[in-house]
């Protein structure tokens, strides 16, 4: 894409860091990536790319040569001066970020004037200040430190990337700032001298970090809050969906993530909302909040089983199709996803469940046992009492829903994602009953 760039070292090829190193590659850089396990390094130098993400694969095939999978970190620190940080930050038991891979890397840094950390891994506010104290206990304080938070979403990380809203970069106002700077440049916008559309923050580590963690809990809440309008809309006579066309067209409300459903999932809201709720509450303050976004994400979950019941008069030997189960489309992830809490609660009560996924059956089998995986959706609802809609895959928006009742012995359909054409359903034959909107049948 443009001339050579400076560099880079990635460690972790977690989603994050693959996606972050293909990018920098696309952008022009050499980048050697770094992970500690053998046999995914392995599988990376063979062509194969360990996760599903629409474009990845052919993104890294296109910079193949610019890409370097490697378990030793020694290349990347002779080859590169800036060594970004993309391992995982998982919640500990408590709901604290566990740190542990963060500051495994930490250790394994030299004493080095010329290099520095960009920190995408997602953790709490105050990291770069104690890795900073670290590297100076460790006689490492010539390493610099920058906080780079990622804002990726699963299943269009790689357009994510390459069309950044925002680029954040905290830093201490020195080399190692200026050099992130330069390298998202191309993604800036003309005033910063890009031809993107990425607006730059150049801020303090601190600020950089909170922006991450706000900005996450702050479109969880906004989930939870229109949830929470839909559970209302359900005893009022309201359609949440008309609801949030009308509130979305304010612009200081937006459009984006007001659509109702079975609750948030994947790796990165629950456990950020948690993970700030666990800072606030370490330094003293009781973030209220977050507690009832949490709940809220919690009950949502559940409601579903009410309305089952409702339509069945009971679940005890119900047979019900779940499609759908990743935690959303376009991605294979399976972590906290609302599929899984669903399927468990109804089989506790009495209920044989069975699911088609396009994409996570083989990744969700291990997590869902006694849960029959069907190999599309007809066949999932074939013989079923109920039909759920878990997750808005274009292909179950695509179905034919005469076809669907054919298959069905009953006929309720619970639109879990207010993705389906109410109207179309009822014509078929259905009862349908979606989020916040008035049961049809
Ligand atoms: C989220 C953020 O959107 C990214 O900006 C961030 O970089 C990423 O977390 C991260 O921290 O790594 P992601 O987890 O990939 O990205 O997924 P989203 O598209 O944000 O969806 C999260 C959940 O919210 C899904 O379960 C989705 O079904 C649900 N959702 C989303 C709703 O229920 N309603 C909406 O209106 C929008």
């Amino acid at each position: 894409m443009s001339a050579a760039r400076e560099p880079i070292g990635v460690i972790g090829t977690g989603y994050v860091g693959l996606v972050t190193a293909a990018g920098f590659a696309e952008l022009g850089s050499d980048v050697v990536c770094v992970d500690i396990d053998a046999e995914k390094v392995a599988r990376l130098n063979r062509g194969e790319i360990p996760i599903y993400e629409p474009g990845l694969a052919e993104l890294v095939a296109k910079n193949r040569e610019r890409l370097t999978f490697t378990t030793d970190i020694a290349p990347a620190l002779e080859r590169a001066r800036l060594l970004f940080v993309a391992v995982g930050t998982p919640p500990t038991y408590s709901g604290d970020a566990d740190l542990s891979a963060v500051n495994a890397v930490v250790g394994a840094m030299p004493a080095s004037d010329r290099h520095a950390l960009v920190m995408k891994s997602t953790v709490p506010v105050g990291t770069g200040a104690n890795t900073k104290r670290l590297f100076a206990e460790q006689g490492k304080s010539g390493f610099r430190y920058v906080s780079c938070p990622e804002f990726l979403k699963e299943g269009t990380a790689v357009a994510d990337f390459l069309a950044p809203d925002r680029v954040v970069v905290g830093d201490d106002g020195d080399w190692a700032g200026d050099a992130v700077v330069d390298l998202y440049r191309p993604l800036l916008v003309p005033d910063e001298g890009g031809n993107g559309p990425g607006q730059l923050v150049r801020t303090d580590i601190a600020s950089a970090e909170m922006v991450k963690l706000a900005s996450n809990a702050f479109l969880a809440t906004k989930i939870s809050f229109i949830n929470e309008i839909a559970n209302v809309c359900e005893e009022t006579g309201a359609d949440v969906v008309e609801v949030a066309r009308g509130m979305g067209l304010d612009e200081r409300i937006g459009p984006k993530f007001l659509n109702a459903g079975i609750g948030f999932g994947g790796s990165c809201f629950p456990k950020d909302v948690t993970a700030l709720k666990q800072l606030a509450g370490n330094s003293g303050y009781h973030f209220q909040l977050l507690n009832s976004v949490i709940e809220v994400n919690e009950l949502q979950k559940r409601r579903v089983i009410g309305k089952l019941e409702k339509h069945l008069g009971g679940l005890v030997g119900k047979r019900i199709a779940l499609l759908g189960l990743a935690f959303k489309p376009n991605t294979d992830d399976m972590r906290e996803a609302s599929s899984l809490v669903l399927a468990a609660r109804l089989q506790a009560a009495g209920a044989d469940v069975v699911a088609h996924d396009p994409i996570s059956g083989e990744v969700a089998k291990p997590m869902l046992r006694g849960v029959e995986l069907a190999p599309d959706a007809l066949s999932a609802a074939h013989g079923a009492d109920a039909v759920v809609l878990v997750t808005e895959w274009q292909e179950f928006r695509d179905l034919d829903l005469a076809d669907l009742r054919a298959a069905m012995r009953g006929d309720v359909l619970i639109d879990g994602r207010n993705a389906l054409d109410g109207e179309a359903a009822v014509a078929a034959g259905l009862r349908y009953e979606g989020i916040g909107r008035t049961a049809r049948s």
